[in-house]
Formats: structure tokens, sequence, C-alpha cells
């Protein structure tokens, strides 16, 4: 359990850091089903909600027991280690703009976690961050509707200070402690911190325009795939192309060899570089 203090007009003022907890994700989900009776039972853990839950609500967690990822895979910690956090948005966008959430936010962490470390840090579309060809961080989006309202969770797991990764996991995942290192461990609250105001900065930006108009090139530049072979490992569409970045919408633009450009929506594919990177 630590204290955070967010330089931030409302992402992460209203925060919970636990001990343990199944998901974060699901905290936030339960908070927005009934946020008295599930306050009650956080005690002391609850450092700073009051009243309903609102847009910015954050959660940590030093433990995950039943960490989730994209596609119902598992996500791992190593207790009190890592960051696992969950972020409460209520975007004022069409539902069909709301895919794109997730896109700022792996930019938004990105540049957090490169703030903090100095390591630099890339995006595998849509959403995984990249060092030296290794995860270092996920993120998983999850919709609930909340009266009425769209409601977003960003769930991020970044992987800090943990260096025994899993046998079956180590050409493949890394943590910021690994790649930059460093003779002691990063401070967690502050990473936390950091993510939180990039978080609100980047939101800002992409409600203005309810796109990724204006964040489009910034992503681009992070992007791994960019003018790299990819497989698209879609059922029905299995692809293979080039991909050149993605387009306002968020969607990874890919070129067959005859030289047209398909559209691929996030959520509905996974991206792998043929070189087997991630
Ligand atoms: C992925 O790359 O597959 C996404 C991983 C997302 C993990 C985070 S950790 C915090 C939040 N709570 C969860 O159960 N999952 C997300």
């Amino acid at each position: 359990m630590q204290k955070i203090n967010c330089d931030t007009a409302f992402i992460g003022k209203q925060y919970i850091w636990l001990d343990s907890t199944g998901s974060t994700n699901d905290v936030i989900k339960h908070l927005l089903k009934d946020s008295a009776a599930v306050a009650g039972t956080l005690g002391d853990m609850v450092q700073f909600i009051e009243g309903e839950p609102g847009e910015g609500l954050t959660v940590i967690a030093d433990h995950q027991t039943d960490g989730r990822g994209r596609s119902g895979r598992q996500w791992c910690d190593e207790n009190g280690s890592n960051i696992a956090m969950s972020v409460l948005l209520m975007p004022p966008v069409d539902v069909n703009s709301i895919s794109m959430v997730t896109l700022m936010s792996a930019m938004a962490t990105a540049c957090a976690i490169e703030k903090k470390s100095g390591i630099a840090v890339s995006i595998k579309w849509p959403n995984d961050l990249i060092a030296h060809d290794k995860k270092l961080c996920g993120i998983l989006t999850e919709l609930v509707n909340h009266d009425g309202k769209n409601c977003v969770i960003i769930g991020i797991g970044i992987n800090v200070n943990m260096t025994d990764i899993p046998e079956d996991l180590k050409d493949r995942a890394t943590s910021m402690l690994i790649e930059s290192g460093a003779d002691s461990f990063y401070d967690r609250a502050a990473i936390v911190e950091a993510v939180l105001k990039e978080l609100e900065r980047y939101y800002s930006t992409f409600v203005k325009t309810a796109d990724m108009t204006a964040l489009r090139e910034e992503y681009n530049k992070r992007l791994i795939n960019m003018d790299r072979a990819v497989k698209v490992l879609d059922p029905s569409e299995p692809l293979e192309g080039i991909a050149r970045g993605i387009d306002e919408s968020g969607c990874l633009e890919v070129e067959t060899s005859d030289g047209e450009i398909h559209k691929v929506y996030a959520g509905e594919v996974s991206v792998r570089g043929m070189d087997g990177y991630v």
C-alpha cells in the first residue's frame, strides 16, 4: 500500500492502492456496481475515494491473483515488483471511437516510462509496449456501461523491478530494471504518478477530435511494425504484408504484395512481426 500525489486535474485524484486483489480491472467494475459495499470491504486500503466512483478513478495493486491479459490470457506478476493499475475513463465520444482510447493509453504509458527511465519504448500495434524487442508493458481495455454511459477501464501492467522473468517468457518479456541496468529499484509510486499525468495529457488531446488525427504521427513514430513485414492473425482474413502505420481512426494499414491497402481494426486481430519478436 503506497500513497500517490497526482499533479493532474482529475485522473488519479480518487485512488485505491491494494496489497492484493484478483484483477484491478474487476475492482473498478465492482465499484461501479456497488461502490459503498465494495469500499466497505477495502477498509483502510481506500486512500481517497469519496462518493461515487468518478472519471479518473485509479486502482493499483501490488499483486493480482487473477490478472488478465488480452485474448483470455493470464497476466502474471512478481509480488510488489511491478505495476498493475486500472483507470476509469468516461470518454465523451461515440462508441465507435472508444477503441482508440487503447492506442492513446499506450502512447501515454510509453512516454511516462521513457521519462522515468530513459528506455526507448516502442509500440506494437495496438498497445503492447516493447523495449529491445521484448514486452515491457501490456494494456487491457474493457468497455462497461454504467448508468447509460460508456465507461472504459484501462488496465495497465508494467514490468518494473522484476528480474526473475519466468522461463517460458524469457525471450519475450523484460522489465524496466533489466532494460535500464539501473542499480536500484524504481519507485513504483512515482511511475504510477507519471503514467496518470501523461494519460490525462494524451486523453485531453484525444477527446478534442475523438480520433487519432492529432496523435497519429507520434503514434506511427513509436510503431515497431512500421514498414516491416507483419502477419495479421485473423482466422476469417489472414493477411501478410507491410505495415504502413495507423490511420486517423486507429486502424493499422497493411499493404499487401499487390499494392492494396487493407485496414485492420483494433481489437479484432493481433499482429506479429514475421521475424518473431513478442
Ligand atoms: C496484455 O498484454 O495481454 C494485457 C495485460 C494487461 C494487464 C493489466 S495489469 C492491470 C490490469 N488488471 C488486469 O487483470 N489486467 C490489466
